[in-house]
């Protein structure tokens, strides 16, 4: 199979894994399935009307010959509209494949949800459109820029005043395929101004070279550059003015995937409230860009147990990129 269908059927199961996820975590059990399911102009009549079981959904697709499966079960499913990559929007990609939430239907949907019964849907052809989902800015600047641009002073939020001695950019490889993104500085990073430094940070750089690479080979930041007062997290208006610095970085770096360290991150870029635990272990998205979230180093120097989780988190990380070429 090329290599660009098997990235796109990947990005499908992980999209419906999400969804699977969620719809377990919404208590639904059961998916009945009545209408009909239209792809462009052909009509897909659904073979069967047995409902379809969220938890054997959930197991089919985690399996590691899932993408071999679907593709024999959907052989003929092409996105309408399809164009190829070379083609796509600055700006936009188009989403080969459909999301739950995306759908449109022509006739009217009801949706029942009945005491944990199944989702009933009637009447309702489902179109599956090629959805615009939002990508990085094409990158019009460079890191030097960026950092010119924040200013050694900066006092865009009230970090600057709470007691902060030193705006901590993001440091590393300006061309790296991987970066790491933290939550905020601490005492250490504040006081050198350099992101990651302190017991954490050499538990990161443990952490990277257990992959095979070294902290030059990476580029490394945080949602904050300022350290808040006493470690705290810090709050959404000091993100909202920070934030933006980073997705610019992003642009011109332009990673492969993005390693978020810890929930309070992990939850800020992925404009999300589920738990840690449940967002590591698997990709999600930013902008296009694959992003694998994970305990943060100062988690694990508390419980050194979850080691093994982060392990597990790191190697489909390297692996996805041994991919990549
Ligand atoms: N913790 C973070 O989240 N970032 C750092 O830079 C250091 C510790």
């Amino acid at each position: 199979m090329p290599a660009t269908e098997n990235t796109e059927i990947t990005e499908l199961i992980a999209d419906v894994r999400e969804q699977v996820l969620y719809l377990q975590e919404l208590g639904v059990e059961t998916l009945e399935f009545c209408g009909e399911l239209r792809v462009e102009n052909e009509e897909l009549k659904t073979e069967s009307r047995e409902p379809l079981q969220i938890s054997n959904l959930r197991s089919e697709i985690s399996k590691p010959d899932a993408i071999s499966n679907l593709r024999s079960q959907v052989p003929n499913i092409k996105p309408a509209n399809a164009k190829p990559p070379e083609t796509k929007p600055a700006g936009s990609r188009l989403a080969s494949l459909p999301s739950l939430s995306k759908l449109s239907g022509s006739g009217p949907v009801r949706t029942k949800v009945d005491q944990g019964g199944p989702i009933e849907m009637e009447n309702a052809p489902i179109i599956l459109n090629t959805v615009e989902l939002p990508m990085l800015p094409e990158p019009t600047e460079t890191i030097e820029q960026i950092r010119a641009e924040i200013g050694p002073d900066c006092t865009r939020c009230k970090l600057s005043e709470l007691g902060r001695s030193k705006v901590v950019n993001s440091t590393g490889n300006f061309n790296a395929d991987l970066m790491f993104v933290g939550e905020a500085p601490g005492a250490d990073e504040d006081e050198q101004g350099k992101p990651f430094v302190g017991r954490a940070g050499q538990l990161l750089t443990k952490i990277i070279e257990s992959i095979g690479l070294t902290r030059d080979d990476v580029f490394i930041g945080n949602i904050n550059r300022c350290r808040p007062p006493g470690n705290r997290a810090p709050e959404t208006d000091e993100t909202i003015a920070c934030k933006p610095y980073l997705k610019r970085e992003v642009a011109v770096v332009r990673p492969k995937v993005i390693v978020v360290l810890g929930a309070t991150a992990a939850q800020n870029l992925l404009e999300t409230k589920v738990p840690i635990g449940k967002l590591r272990g698997h990709f999600h998205d930013y902008l296009g860009v694959k992003v694998m979230p994970t305990f943060h180093p100062a988690y694990l120097l508390r419980d050194p147990h979850k080691k093994r989780e982060v392990w597990e988190d790191m190697k489909i990380v390297r692996d996805y990129l041994n991919t990549q070429g």
